[in-house]
């Protein structure tokens, strides 16, 4: 076999045989394919897609390039597809948890104007996101919850091939998204799956017909393993909540499980976390609903997640803090029409929030938050939002430029646009 048939072969719009398949990503791995012609490879891919089979074979292949974690029975995750904002694992893991649901969760980074939970978590002083396999499951057997950013040599075909479509314009591609998704969630082991499918100028996917081919593969995928797996389709247009950043994501969740958390995301951890509920303790959806918002509003959910926090070595009591903050005008009595997630994000990475490169350094204590959501309306020189800073500052012109207004009322956007299971 050699790797220009196969390129050559894809270009012609053929299909690859698993053994292709296999070729290509063990010959990645081991370095006898260069990163030249995988790319090569990724955008014939990304142009012409595959097949649901070709997107079976290859997941079932960057499954078994590393350890395949057996956590025992019943480990509920959930992943989002990334967005501004979104500290929603952040709430919904320790609320889960609180409820009886196994949560054994590895989480990212962030990169480019998405955040990540791992960054996050670490502007809790001490909070520990590494760990050794034994303390990762006692912890889960005994507290029902870990969170770390990595455990073993999980998928390591997607590492290399993630990090080469980062820099080569292939990351919108579905089925590699759909592969790279499934292969980490099916080697670390989750039976239940839910997924939050971000759609808008904010996340991956930017339409709702994309959106739709991308769940209904990743629930083909599931279904090969016997995994129970939902996607909950969700609007990414504006920021989720109010905060953007890390620690002001962080004290966002905290408020949230205190019962205090801003409107959409409450309905989005209500929502995912009925579905997480229902199928990790086999009880309908509407049962699920209840218990979830009950310990949403009566502070178990926040006991669970001190008692997570606790168990990882971090001290809620001290998060990172900026040293200097700016307030944002309205310039007019207005509606808000929008508020451009990109944009916010990418504004947010300015002061230090994210990283460009996967290498770079960020700023923990930095953020923006939006003290208007869509559909407001604002009076002039009231505080539009809050710029949380150190050494590196945006203008006001620039965070004006991510809304729009208008002088007519807005009706607010409906932030769960669909679920499919
Ligand atoms: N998240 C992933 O883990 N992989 C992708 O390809 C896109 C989003």
């Amino acid at each position: 076999m050699n790797i220009l048939d196969i390129i050559d072969k894809k270009e012609k719009g053929a299909i690859l045989s698993k053994e292709e398949l296999e070729f290509i990503i063990n010959g990645y791995l081991n370095g006898s394919i260069p990163d030249y012609q995988m790319s090569a490879l990724l955008t014939e891919i990304d142009l012409l897609g595959l097949t649901d089979q070709e997107t079976i074979n290859l997941t079932d292949i960057m499954l078994h390039s590393g350890d395949v974690l057996n956590l025992g029975d019943n480990i509920t995750d959930k992943h989002s597809t990334g967005g501004v904002g979104d500290k929603t694992t952040i709430v919904l893991a320790p609320l889960v948890a609180s409820l009886g649901v196994k949560v054994a969760k590895m989480s990212g980074r962030g990169l480019g104007h998405t955040g990540g939970t791992i960054d996050k978590l670490e502007s809790i002083e001490g909070f520990q996101t590494s760990m050794s396999l034994e303390k990762f499951k006692k912890q889960v057997s005994d507290i029902n919850i870990a969170l770390v950013g990595s455990m073993g040599n999980l998928v390591p075909a997607d590492k290399k091939i993630y990090a080469l479509r980062d820099v080569t314009g292939t990351v919108d591609s579905i089925p590699l998204i759909a592969s790279s998704i499934m292969s980490k969630k099916l080697a670390s082991g989750a039976q239940n799956i839910v997924i939050d499918l971000k759609v808008g100028n904010g996340a991956l996917i930017n339409s709702l017909t994309e959106a739709r081919q991308l769940a209904n593969l990743m629930i083909k995928i599931g279904k090969q393993y016997n995994k129970k797996v939902a996607c909950v389709l969700t609007n990414m247009n504006q920021p989720l909540g109010c905060a953007v950043g890390n620690s002001v994501e962080v004290m966002e969740a905290i408020n949230t499980l205190k019962g205090k958390g801003p409107a959409d995301l409450n309905e989005l951890v209500i929502k995912l976390g009925s579905l997480m509920v229902s199928m990790a303790l086999n009880i309908n959806e509407n049962e699920a609903e209840s218990m979830v918002k009950e310990n949403l509003y009566n502070g178990k959910g926040y006991t669970k997640m001190l008692e997570w926090v606790n168990a990882q070595g971090g001290n809620i009591n001290n998060i990172s803090a900026s040293k200097h903050v700016k307030q944002i005008i309205a310039p007019k009595d207005l509606y808000i029409s929008s508020i451009n997630a990109l944009k916010i994000g990418k504004l947010a990475r300015k002061i230090g929030a994210g990283r460009l490169t996967k290498d770079d350094k960020i700023d923990l204590s930095v953020g923006i938050i939006l003290n208007y959501k869509t559909g407001d309306f604002v009076l002039k020189d009231s505080p539009l939002a809050t710029i949380l800073y150190n050494d590196k500052i945006i203008t006001d012109e620039e965070v004006l430029s991510c809304f729009t207004f208008s002088e007519k009322p807005v009706s607010k956007p409906s932030l769960i646009i669909e679920i499919i299971k």
